[in-house]
């Protein structure tokens, strides 16, 4: 029973896409590949570290682990940061964020663990143009969302094909069926974004890997914490009870 609960659990996720008729694109991306790793790094922060922060993540670490020195670190990646030593955040306030797109872009430290490598490539692939939505654009696995295509031109605009069905009840409504380009002439370009995309998610997938260590350093705290806590909730206790017995 319990084997079967958990084997729901894990195709939980598969189900609702299922249901929801969207299939994800395979990223089939390998952190081994530091060549790889080295152009997403550079793809996210150029056009990712706008907005998302990485801020678990040191630069010192991405150099070590990408086989960069610090000049070549600082150099191609930091922009904004003064030393190699520190972590990848950003100067953006929530509250801009807020006004600008209505929700803060989360940080992107774990996010190939939160969402899976597959879920990143096929969000990356998957945005359409939406006249309905405030920044123009939707996204197939992610509706309404709040991010505007900031790699349109990298992409090409790409726009949703409709098909009819039917549901039990007999009501015909339209569904998105794929997405297409816009402009047949950006077919090239599209093929290079889709290699650029799965870059950019072995970088992702990569650091959600040493992000691991800040977050257990992170648990123990909070353990810690909770046990100092526990401490004063006990002699607090006693000192209540002392004048009921
Ligand atoms: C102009 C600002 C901006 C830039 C640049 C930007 N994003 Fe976003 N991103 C957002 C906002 C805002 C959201 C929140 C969307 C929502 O919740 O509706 C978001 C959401 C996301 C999410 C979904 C997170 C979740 O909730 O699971 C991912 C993944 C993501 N961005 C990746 C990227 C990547 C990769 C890049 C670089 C190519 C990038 N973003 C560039 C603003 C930005």
């Amino acid at each position: 029973m319990r084997r079967l609960i958990l084997a729901l659990i894990l195709l939980l996720p598969t189900m609702v896409l299922a249901y929801s008729g969207i299939e994800l694109q395979k990223a089939n991306n390998d952190i081994s590949d530091k060549a790889s790793l080295q152009v997403g790094a550079k793809l996210f922060v150029n056009y990712c570290m706008g907005c998302h922060s990485a801020k678990y993540v040191r630069f010192q670490r991405i150099g070590k682990d990408l086989g960069l020195n610090d000049e070549e670190v600082q150099e191609n990646l930091m922009f904004t940061a003064e030393k190699i030593g520190e972590t990848m955040t950003i100067a953006m306030n929530g509250d801009d964020a807020n006004k600008w797109f209505g929700v803060i872009p989360p940080d992107l430290s774990v996010i190939a663990r939160a969402r899976g490598t597959d879920w990143l490539y096929s969000y990356l692939l998957s945005f359409y143009l939406d006249p309905s939505r405030p920044m123009g654009v939707n996204n197939l696995v992610f509706k309404d969302v709040g991010m505007p295509h900031v790699l349109w031109e990298q992409q090409g605009w790409q726009k949703p094909v409709y098909e009819t069905i039917t549901d039990e009840d007999g009501h015909s409504h339209e569904v998105i069926k794929s997405l297409a380009l816009v402009d047949e002439a950006d077919q090239e370009k599209a093929e290079q974004y889709k290699k650029d995309m799965r870059h950019l998610v072995n970088f992702l997938d990569y650091i959600g890997e040493p992000a691991k260590l800040e977050r257990h350093s992170l648990g123990w705290k909070v353990l810690l914490f909770l046990f100092i806590f526990l401490m004063f909730a006990l002699a607090l206790k006693k000192e209540y009870w002392r004048d009921i017995h």
